[in-house]
């Protein structure tokens, strides 16, 4: 049996792991990064919304306060990266500029009322406009729809952009293109991992960043799959929203996220997506796509006109009550995974936490956070003590608060 070994190993190649890999790297490490089929994961369907307000249903709270601060990290985030990935600023597609959401008749009204009710109650900054508001801001929206908000806490960025600059800067090093089959224990500690080629690496730290496979691996990671199908489409910017549009529809939620104008006066736009709870099979049912479409066209009727160019299905990794899994886990194995619906948006606080974890120098330099150190580090403890993963295996020890550090070893 071969065999390395590295500082850090991280499990899984998507938008998470990546960003795990490349912080580690920053701190000096050597990194392996293990994905037997890196960018083919839920980051290569997602849409890329930056949604903490929308996303955030009744009782969610905690998570639109997670998803408001990792979404103030996000641009010195894309700055950091596009300047480490060698690429011009702008290039991973961040764009803050706001959200338009719809509903499609009386009753989408009502209950987008009662979401208004509760973003006023939470502070977030959203506000009812008439639709034809909402067609002065975004023209395409159709006729049809009977009401409207303005939700400027809402953004963008292109998923597979991010991905494809974290992966420039880790291929250089660290990506091998393997499925860990299991963890290495030693003591109670996690000291590494083996790959289905039989390979073991021994690392310091293991990150566990395996999206909804990280059950598989570690039972103190009690993801699920969560498939979801979006649609790529290829369109006439003069016909396509040039804002993120989403709405109800008879009760079915859609969206559409832009991306920027190409030289040839066309634009790509994601409509999403489905959200099921089955097993993750990549397959993409003929009704979803059906019903994405014919939803989106209602809310937004110039997407007739646009080239359906693909539809992809991947699964978002949800866990007991969908909010993410971020600290120590176990003596060397760092958690960071769950992230459901909102892995992209909560990428830069997970890269400060991982900073955090393995003690990423603070420095003069500007970091991928680029906000005020002292903010940074109360939104990553707060953020480690929400998505603490001992939650599931101890709630009582979590819902006191007492970090896993306290516990046995670990940091958190
Ligand atoms: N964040 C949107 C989705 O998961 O569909």
């Amino acid at each position: 049996m071969s065999s390395h070994v590295c500082d850090v190993l991280v499990i899984g190649g998507g938008i998470i792991g990546l960003t795990a890999a490349w912080r580690a790297l920053e701190a000096g490490a050597s990194v392996v990064v293990l994905d037997p089929s890196p960018g083919d994961g839920a980051t290569h369907a997602a849409a890329g919304m930056l949604a903490p307000v929308m996303e955030a249903g009744f009782g969610e709270e905690g998570q639109a306060r997670l998803g408001t601060a990792s979404l103030a990290l996000w641009p010195a985030f894309a700055d950091a990266l596009e300047r480490a990935a060698g690429l011009p600023p702008g290039a991973v597609g961040l764009e803050t500029t706001g959200t338009i959401a719809l509903a499609y008749d009386g009753d989408d009204l009502v209950a987008l009322r009662r979401m208004l009710a509760l973003h006023h109650e939470w502070d977030l900054g959203s506000v009812e406009i008439s639709p034809d508001e909402a067609r002065r801001r975004e023209p395409g929206v159709g006729l049809r729809v009977a009401g409207a908000a303005w939700v400027p806490g809402d953004h963008r960025v292109d998923p597979r952009a991010v991905r494809a600059a974290l992966a420039a800067i880790a291929a250089r090093r660290t990506l091998v293109p393997r499925a860990a089959i299991s963890l290495t224990w030693a003591d109670g500690a996690v000291v590494g991992a083996i790959d289905d080629a039989g390979t073991a690496y021994a690392a310091g730290t293991v990150v566990l960043a395996a999206g909804h496979a990280s059950a598989s691996l570690f039972a103190g990671a009690p993801t699920r799959p969560v498939p979801g199908t979006t649609l790529r489409l290829d369109a006439d910017a003069d016909r396509a929203p040039a804002v993120v549009v989403r709405g109800t529809v008879q009760g079915r939620p859609v969206y559409a996220v832009p991306r920027r104008v190409r030289p040839d006066g066309r634009r790509e736009v994601v409509v999403g997506a489905t959200s099921d709870e089955r097993e993750d099979d990549h397959l993409t049912r003929a009704g979803d796509v059906f019903a994405l479409l014919r939803d989106a066209r209602a809310l937004l009727p110039g997407l007739d006109d646009a080239v359906l160019l693909g539809a992809t299905t991947r699964s978002r990794p949800g866990s007991p009550d969908n909010a993410p899994l971020l600290g120590w886990a176990a003596d060397g194995l760092y958690l960071a995974t769950g992230h459901h619906r909102n892995g992209i948006l909560l990428t830069p606080l997970t890269a400060a936490a991982v900073d955090r974890a393995l003690g990423v120098a603070r420095s003069a330099e500007p970091r991928p956070s680029g906000v005020a150190p002292a903010s940074v580090e109360a939104a990553v403890e707060a953020a480690t003590r929400f998505a603490n993963p001992r939650r599931f295996a101890d709630p009582v020890l979590s819902a006191a608060g007492i970090p896993h550090g306290a516990i046995r070893g670990g940091t958190s």
